[in-house]
C-alpha cells in the first residue's frame, strides 16, 4: 500500500485527470456540494492545493469532470482519422504514458484539457451551479451607439483564474517539460478566451430592435478543438534558452525559444513541444502506444486515414457487414414519425 502511494506520488501529479473516471463512477457528483473530499480515496489523485480549491468552490467538481469529459471527447473527434487517435483508459492515468513525454500529442492533451476546465467552469458560473461565482456582470452601460451591455456573460475571467490555480498546480519541476506544459495549458485557456463572442438580443416593439442588449458568450467547444488542432499541426519545437536574461535561474515560459533560430518565437496561443513523436504504428508497452492494428481505414483516401498510412504499410483485411438504419422517415401530423428499416452492406477495411 505504501508502495502504491509512493508510486503515484513519483509519477508526478499528472494523475489529476483521473478524477474523470472516479468521480463519475461514485456518487461524488450527486453530492458535490457537501462531499467529504479529504476522506474520499479517489481524490488522492489530486494535490492538496487542488482539493482545497474544490472545497472552497462548492459545485466546481462537477464542472471539472464535465470539462474533462468534453476535452476527451473533443480530442478523440479531432484525431479520429490519425494513427494516434487520443486513446484513453479507465485507469487513473487516463491518457497513458504520452502525457509524460514532450511531443505534439502531449501538447494537445495539456491544451485541450486546460481549455476544457476553463470553458466548463466559465459556463457553470453563468449557469449558477458554482457557489463562488456568477455571471460576469462587469460590463455595464452603453457599449455602442445602438446597444448596451446587459444580460449574463459567461465568466471567462473566473474560468481562467481558476484554471491557472487548479490545472497549473499539477506541474512540478524546473525544466523544459515543466515550462512546455505550462505554456500549453495557457494556450488552451487563451484560445477559449480569444474566441469569446458577443451575443445580442433585440427588445422593443415587434422586433424593431430599438433597444439591444449584448453579453459575451463562450465559443462552442468544437471551435476551441478546431483551433487547437490547427495549432497542433503548426506546433513549434522549442528549446530552453537564456537569451536576453541575466536571471537564468528563474523559470519562465519566456525562455522557450524555437529550436530553429530562423523560426518565429511561439506566440502565447501556439502549442509547443520538444520531442519528436513516436510513429504510433505498433503496440509498445514501453512507450505506451497501442498501435493501429484493428483500426478502420479508408481504402480510397490518400490522406492519413487511408489504409496505406493508417496501417503503416502492413496491409488490411476487408469484411462486409450488414447495417440496418432507419430510413424514409415520414412525419405524421401531429406528432409522430414513422420510418422504414433499410439494410445495406457496408465494406469495412481493418488494419492488420
Ligand atoms: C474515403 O476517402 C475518400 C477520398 O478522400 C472520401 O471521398 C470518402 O468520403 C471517404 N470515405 C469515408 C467513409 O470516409
Ligand atoms: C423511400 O421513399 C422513396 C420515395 O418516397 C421511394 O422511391 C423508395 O423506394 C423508398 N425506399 C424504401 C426502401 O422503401
Ligand atoms: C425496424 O426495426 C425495429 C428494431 O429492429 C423494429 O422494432 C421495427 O418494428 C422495425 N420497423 C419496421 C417498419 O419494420
Amino acid at each position: 500500500m505504501i508502495l502504491f502511494y509512493l508510486t503515484i506520488y513519483c509519477i508526478n501529479l499528472l494523475l489529476w485527470w483521473g478524477i474523470v473516471n472516479v468521480a463519475s463512477s461514485t456518487n461524488l457528483l450527486t453530492d458535490s456540494k457537501n462531499v467529504q473530499l479529504v476522506l474520499d480515496p479517489s481524490l488522492q489523485l489530486l494535490s492538496r492545493k487542488q482539493r482545497k480549491l474544490i472545497r472552497q468552490n462548492p459545485g466546481i467538481l462537477h464542472a471539472i469532470t464535465s470539462g474533462l469529459q468534453s476535452a476527451m471527447k473533443e480530442c478523440k473527434w479531432q484525431f479520429r482519422n490519425r494513427r494516434w487517435n487520443c486513446p484513453t483508459t479507465q485507469s487513473p492515468n487516463v491518457f497513458g504514458k504520452i502525457v509524460s513525454r514532450g511531443c505534439r500529442e502531449t501538447a494537445f492533451i495539456f491544451a485541450i484539457t486546460s481549455a476544457g476546465i476553463t470553458h466548463s467552469v466559465a459556463r457553470s458560473c453563468s449557469e449558477g451551479s458554482i457557489e463562488s461565482c456568477t455571471c460576469d456582470y462587469r460590463r455595464r452601460g452603453p457599449g455602442g451607439p445602438d446597444w448596451h451591455w446587459g444580460g449574463c456573460s459567461d465568466n471567462i475571467d473566473f474560468g481562467q483564474v481558476f484554471g491557472r490555480e487548479f490545472v497549473d498546480s499539477s506541474e512540478r519541476g524546473r525544466d523544459l517539460r515543466y515550462l512546455t506544459n505550462l505554456h500549453n495549458n495557457e494556450a488552451g485557456r487563451m484560445t477559449v478566451f480569444s474566441e469569446m463572442r458577443q451575443e445580442c438580443k433585440c427588445h422593443g416593439m415587434s422586433g424593431s430592435c430599438t433597444i439591444k442588449t449584448c453579453w459575451m458568450r463562450l465559443p462552442t467547444f468544437r471551435t476551441v478543438g478546431d483551433f487547437l488542432k490547427d495549432r497542433f499541426d503548426g506546433a513549434s519545437r522549442v528549446i530552453y534558452g537564456n537569451k536576453g536574461s541575466n536571471r537564468a535561474s528563474r523559470m519562465d515560459v519566456r525562455h522557450l525559444e524555437p529550436e530553429n533560430p530562423a523560426h518565429k518565437p511561439p506566440s502565447p496561443r501556439d502549442l509547443v513541444y520538444f520531442e519528436k513523436s513516436p510513429n504510433f504504428c505498433t503496440y509498445s508497452g514501453k512507450t505506451g502506444t497501442v498501435g493501429t492494428t484493428g483500426r478502420y481505414c479508408n481504402s480510397s483516401s490518400p490522406a492519413l486515414d487511408g489504409c496505406e498510412l493508417l496501417c503503416c504499410g502492413r496491409g488490411y483485411r476487408t469484411r462486409t457487414e450488414q447495417v440496418t438504419e432507419r430510413c424514409n422517415c415520414t412525419f405524421h401530423w401531429c406528432c409522430h414519425v414513422s420510418c422504414l428499416n433499410c439494410t445495406s452492406t457496408q465494406v469495412l477495411h481493418e488494419c492488420l
